[in-house]
């Protein structure tokens, strides 16, 4: 990332929370016990199964292929780099935000990141749809990242937040490793109790800004501009 196109006037979170959602268990058990069975919207079934069918020709093509998932991936920024990072795999970038995706970010990327990188796909789709398909196609998906993920930090709208969504059961069926980075704690604190209840194990640790590294996308950029401390969490599923 240049640093002339990164403001460093983000504000931290305010919330009304300062602990762990007191109905977090009772949300949270109420998903893992009633599979979601909402109708699929077309527009992300119909992507869906454009994208599949390029990730089965690459399976097809590919011994021991490798399948990223970058869900809520912005302007994809971070599918670039993870392309860039894993020229073995295909990474796909899943954001629901036409907008986004199709921002030219060659701005954002640094010189070693603007090379070609050929290995991504994005896709407009919308992940509550999306994850479930992805989960039937069985895609063999190695690390699912989520970076940055919209934190709807009012109390009210826990059920807005990823772990307290109707398809928190399917998403996390999703990659061996499972990588959210978040600058507000609470909402890794709540994901990892959520994942804990399901009897998987997590670990939380400080995202370490490093000097002439890459931030692996815009809004990791921007707090850390700002001085925001940001978190990440990973799970080994
Ligand atoms: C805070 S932005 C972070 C974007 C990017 N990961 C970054 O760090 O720059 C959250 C993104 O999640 C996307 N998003 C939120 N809900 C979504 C959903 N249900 N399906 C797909 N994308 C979603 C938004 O469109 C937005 O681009």
């Amino acid at each position: 990332m240049t640093t002339d196109n990164i403001t460093g006037d983000s504000k931290a979170i305010v919330s009304n929370q300062d602990a762990i959602h007191d109905k977090l268990t009772e949300v949270v058990t109420k998903h893992l016990q009633h599979e979601f069975k909402k109708p699929y919207q077309q527009h992300t079934e119909q992507a869906f199964t454009e994208v599949n069918k390029q990730v089965q020709a690459f399976l097809l093509a590919n011994q021991n292929a490798e399948i990223i998932l970058d869900a809520c991936c912005g302007v994809g920024q971070s599918t670039r780099i993870l392309a860039q990072q894993n020229p073995n795999a295909l990474v796909i970038g899943v954001d629901k935000s036409a907008n986004r995706l199709e921002r030219n970010i060659e701005d954002l990327m640094c010189s070693e990141g603007s090379g070609k990188v050929e290995n991504f796909i994005l896709v407009r789709a919308d992940l509550n749809d999306f994850y479930r398909l992805v989960k039937a196609a069985n895609w063999p998906v190695t690390k699912h990242y989520i970076l940055y993920p919209n934190p709807w930090p009012k109390s009210k709208h826990l059920q807005r937040r990823w772990h307290g969504s109707a398809v928190f059961p399917q998403m996390i069926e999703i990659g061996q490793q499972l990588i959210l980075r978040s600058n507000w704690r609470l909402y890794l604190e709540e994901f990892q109790a959520a994942l804990l209840l399901t009897g998987r194990q997590s670990q939380l640790t400080a995202v370490v800004a490093k000097k002439n590294i890459q931030a692996l996308t815009p809004f990791e950029a921007k707090y850390q501009a700002s001085g925001q401390q940001c978190w990440q969490l990973i799970s080994h599923l």
